[in-house]
């Protein structure tokens, strides 16, 4: 079935603004869709006395609709405060490209809870929220590996089933990935993000990232 874009949704896909990254961003945050398995990553500058947002940059690997949201609440949250960003949503940047399929609404809200999860990670960062941490369970770890990409397809690691095994021992988790057909040079990449996902666990001991062929 042919899916029906708007003329905006298509001019914003086509010349998106914001997309790149920035050098030391003072936040940012990578999503990834449950739905289809598409990341975003967005980044943040921030001025720390007025708290407004100077920069902000995003990449995606994501559909027309993903990238075309992206781009809007880019625009709309550039200059803007970290309190006015946060009300930004997915519905009214739906409505500023003139609406979107229904069936491609989680790629605008996965566009939307990036930018609200890169304003998380400066407020925890800043001491202006307090992280609260989930607790070690084998769903933990699994909905954390879902954040994980495969930086050469931008999918990630738990759809394209490269997890082989998770064991929690009593705090130290063992993870083992098969690369597949991934090219080796991303191993190292992969480890160290599956690390530092699994790492903001609670209870935690230690992680051990083992990759095989
Ligand atoms: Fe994945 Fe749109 S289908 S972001």
């Amino acid at each position: 079935m042919a899916i029906h874009y708007t003329q905006k949704v298509m001019e914003y896909f086509k010349n998106p603004k914001n997309v790149g990254v920035i050098e030391n961003p003072d936040a940012e945050a990578t999503e990834g869709s449950p739905a289809c398995g598409d990341m975003i990553t967005m980044q943040l500058k921030v001025d720390s006395k007025t708290q407004k947002i100077t920069d902000i940059k995003f990449k995606s690997y994501g559909c027309a609709s993903n990238i075309a949201t992206a781009s809007i609440i880019t625009e709309l949250a550039k200059g803007k405060t970290l309190e006015y960003a946060k009300k930004l949503n997915w519905d009214s940047a739906a409505k500023e490209l003139g609406g979107l399929p229904p069936v491609k609404m989680h790629c605008s809200v996965l566009a939307v809870n990036t930018l609200l999860l890169a304003i998380k990670d400066y407020e925890i960062k800043h001491g202006l929220l307090k992280e609260e941490k989930k607790d070690l369970t084998q769903q933990a770890v699994i909905d954390e590996l879902q954040h994980v990409m495969n930086p050469e397809i931008g999918v990630n690691i738990f759809r394209l089933k490269m997890v082989k095994e998770i064991s929690l021992g009593d705090g130290n988790v063992k993870i083992t990935i098969s690369m597949g057909n991934t090219d080796a040079m991303y191993a190292d990449n992969i480890a160290e993000e599956v690390e530092e996902h699994i790492s903001a666990l609670k209870s935690v001991k230690s992680v051990e990232v083992k990759i095989i062929d």
